[in-house]
């Protein structure tokens, strides 16, 4: 849609505060976002204009992990915690791919992201949209809808994309993953992928200003900080890997990009 024709907005969203699901949409070319976020991402790519790498680098991720999960570990339910709007392939997409019996119950706060993905990601009997934050997790699990979806009494795995360096020093983001652990069976396991701090492009440096002044809450950690979020888990090879340096053999074949170090993916295991 062209920058100076009105957009309009779902009823209950705001479309003049950009926020993380629609700037995110924006980058991995989605069509769900507004001029206030697109302003954002812009500016960021005025400055860094092979951004959106980072994003399709952490779908990579996701997909590569999904796979691995399904088709090699057994598991068949799944929680997308900060499932962001719908796009080209989703988790129940990856999960089904690997095993046709895979369940998937997506989480997401952002209103926009209920609105489409109650109306592109519900499918009865494999998969199901609920509104849930990421900060009130027995909420989330005590969901009637999730709880129709999964089996909490066996192994689920919790996906967490692109969603904890969303959370602030100060609110805890390793005891925010570690609430998480109380509600999944022995066997299960936890996917992050979160954005690093290489410091190997200034360029970089200087988009997480623009990052933090026009959407603020994105913060880039040291590996060894996000190993951290890991604690109580037993992290699985290759360890804290950038995005598309995690298990490349698996689908989607080889895809390198030197700004794909500013993201790296995680999966652990609760024994
Ligand atoms: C950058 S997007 C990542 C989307 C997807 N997980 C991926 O990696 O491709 C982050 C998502 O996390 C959601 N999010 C942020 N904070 C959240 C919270 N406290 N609870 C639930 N969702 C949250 C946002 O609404 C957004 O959809």
């Amino acid at each position: 849609m062209a920058d100076d024709l009105p957009e309009s907005a779902p009823a209950g969203i705001d479309p003049s505060t950009p926020t993380f699901a629609r700037v995110y949409d924006y980058f991995l070319g989605g069509k769900d976002n507004f001029a206030a976020d697109r302003e954002v991402a812009d500016m960021v790519m005025r400055l860094v204009p092979e951004a959106p790498v980072v994003a399709q680098g952490n779908r990579v991720a996701i997909e590569r992990a999904v796979t691995y999960l399904a088709a090699e570990l057994g598991i068949d339910q799944f929680v997308d915690i900060g499932s962001g709007l719908p796009t080209s392939s989703n988790v129940h997409q990856f999960a089904r791919a690997a095993n046709p019996a895979a369940r998937v119950v997506y989480v997401d706060n952002d209103p926009i992201v209920l609105a489409h993905g109650r109306a592109l990601l519900t499918e009865t009997g494999v998969a199901a949209f609920i509104q849930g934050d990421l900060y009130e997790p027995e909420k989330i699990f005590s969901d009637p809808a999730l709880n129709r979806m999964l089996d909490l009494s066996r192994p689920v795995a919790v996906v967490l994309a692109a969603i904890i360096h969303h959370v602030p020093d100060e609110r805890d983001p390793a005891g925010v993953v570690r609430g998480l652990h109380p509600f999944l069976a022995p066997g299960s396991h936890v996917m992050l992928t979160h954005l690093h701090d290489s410091g190997d492009d200034p360029r970089v440096e200087e988009a997480k200003g623009i990052l933090q002044s026009g959407l603020g809450g994105s913060y880039f950690r040291h590996s060894s900080e996000i190993e951290r979020f890991m604690d109580g888990l037993t992290i699985l090879d290759p360890g804290v890997t950038h995005v598309t340096a995690w298990r490349p053999d698996a689908p989607a074949g080889p895809l390198e990009h030197p700004l794909h170090t500013q993201m790296v993916a995680v999966l652990g295991r609760k024994d």
